[in-house]
């Protein structure tokens, strides 16, 4: 199947979050299992980075939104590793920015511009798409494009689109007047006529009502976003919608996150022999400069530092649990200030406890996966998380909140039956995270003897998950299939 995939971050080329991960992993997976994939990315500054080139492929592309003759070229490299097509919208005007979102007040003119460019794109190369797969608000105007500005022509006759959302919390609602700079030819009539009314454009919205089918990315996640409580507004649409909406557990790619081949920390382990890990974790106190302690637990932390994330609770448990109890606690992220300045106050009050590392780091994030022996990760919500995937494959138990694909990835460790992978707390409140993060540190204990042993054994059950894209791409094709 050809199959054209459009996202506003992969990895590496430009990543801010999970999206970037996800966009990379199933493209490489879909390629392996024979689909034909292209990928396309908008030309953000940091794409350049030193040792890539790129090819040009299309000198120009004109495309018209409203008042606006906007033009791009494309420029094509690998996916790392693969023999996969990546397709960079190069538009200085636009995409030449330090950020990948934000900053400009043109973001619907940005990314309006991502899903044309993908389409003529195609076009030029006449590389008719079985499945065009959109992700997040950012490419979610293609079912529409298909439907409206591009239906006369036969190349995409065929064509099925899968929108997937990745965060129901980003929708890309604009100002109803943006509607004509998003160059939907004579499909005004075909966005929602209430929302313009009320002075309203929502991309993701638009993708909702027009894709031919819709997946979020873990099964809970998909009941939750069909709910008040977590449908952002968007959840009459998604019940409308429920009969083509499919929850597909994000995977994990084992490339890269694989504490057997990981080329970013110090020494290898295995489910069967665990040694190594005691060296990342020496190797990452002395990185974050904090004392390395052997039978005082590790608690890690990267993330966004953002409202989703949940680290309001930490900031009301934290500080009283450091004093309380003995362990560590490293934390990489940046994000919204105030969540920045507690951490920061953190490793200044507890100087041989806490550490923070303000920054974005792939070989401090691998570290920390591979030498802690705890990971939080208390998010209000998660359509699927990454990391707790991560640090389960790394033989570091998660301390969740029953949420999303938290909840679809992690289980309670049970000492009777010896089940379970990690600590998960059902309420989103302070009493919630204080249980959990007691009861990982007590089942720590001192660190050894018996304890250990048990710990042990509770890390290999998270390490022989089977989490890897492998065992979920199937279900991508599958749907592909269906809708052809
Ligand atoms: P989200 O997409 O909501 O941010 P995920 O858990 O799905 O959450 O994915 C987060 C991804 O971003 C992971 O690959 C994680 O390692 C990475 N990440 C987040 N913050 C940082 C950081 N400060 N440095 C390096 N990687 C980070
Ligand atoms: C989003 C979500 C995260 C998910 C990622 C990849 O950023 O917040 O939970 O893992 O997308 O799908």
């Amino acid at each position: 199947m050809n199959v054209l995939f459009v996202s506003s971050e992969v990895a590496p080329f430009a990543k801010v979050g999970g999206l970037g991960d996800v966009a990379a992993a199933l493209p490489r997976y879909l390629a392996e299992s024979g689909e034909t994939v292209k990928v396309v990315v908008p030309m953000y500054a940091k794409v350049h980075a030193p040792g890539r080139t790129f090819t040009e492929v299309v000198p120009e592309i004109r495309i018209e939104l409203g008042p606006h003759d906007v033009r791009v070229s494309i420029h094509t490299c690998k996916l790392p590793g693969t023999n996969v097509d990546v397709y960079f919208v190069r538009c200085a005007a636009l995409f030449d920015r330090p950020g990948i979102y934000g900053g400009g007040g043109d973001e619907h003119l940005r990314f309006a511009v991502l899903s044309h460019a993908s389409l003529a794109l195609c076009q030029y190369l006449q590389f008719a798409p079985d499945v065009v797969h959109a992700n997040d608000w950012q490419s979610a105007l293609l079912p529409l494009l298909l439907k409206t500005r591009y239906a006369w022509d036969r190349l995409f006759a065929k064509t099925r689109t899968v929108l997937t959302i990745h965060n129901i919390g980003h929708q890309g609602t604009f100002d109803a007047r943006v509607l004509p700079e998003t160059g939907l030819g004579d499909g005004f009539g075909l966005v929602h006529q209430d929302e313009l009314r009320a002075g309203r454009f929502g991309f993701l919205l638009t993708g909702i009502l027009h894709a031919n089918a819709i997946t979020t990315v873990s099964p809970t996640y998909a009941r939750e976003i069909q709910t008040p409580e977590h449908g952002v507004g968007l959840d009459p649409y998604l019940r409308q919608r429920r009969d083509v909406l499919f929850g597909i557990l994000n995977g994990i790619d084992e490339n890269e996150w694989n504490p057997e081949i990981d080329g970013r920390i110090p020494a290898h382990y295995s489910d069967a022999d665990l040694d190594g890990k005691e060296a990342c974790k020496e190797a990452l106190m002395t990185s974050a400069g904090l004392p390395y302690r052997p039978h005082l637990p590790v608690v890690g932390i990267v993330s966004r530092l953002v409202w989703q994330k949940g680290f309001d609770l930490c900031m009301g448990v934290l500080p009283k649990l450091l004093e309380q109890r003995a362990f560590q606690l490293v934390t990489l992220g940046t994000g919204e200030p105030k969540y920045e300045d507690f951490f920061r106050a953190l490793a200044r009050k507890f100087p041989r406890q806490v550490a923070y590392l303000p920054a974005f780091s792939e070989n401090a994030a691998h570290l920390i996966e591979a030498g802690s022996d705890l990971f939080l990760m208390p998010s209000r919500y998660e359509p699927c998380g990454l990391n707790q995937m991560y640090s389960l494959r790394y033989g570091t138990l998660p301390i969740v909140h029953k949420t999303g694909g938290l909840a679809d990835t992690v289980w309670n460790v049970d000492f009777r039956s010896g089940r379970g992978t990690g600590f998960v707390f059902d309420h989103f409140d302070e009493t919630g995270l204080a249980w959990a993060l007691g009861r990982a540190l007590d089942s720590w204990g001192t660190g050894d003897g018996a304890q250990r042993e048990r710990w042990k054994h509770f890390q290999r059950n998270g390490m022989r998950l089977p989490l890897g894209w492998d065992h979920r791409v199937g279900e991508y094709r599958r749907l592909y299939q269906r809708l052809a």
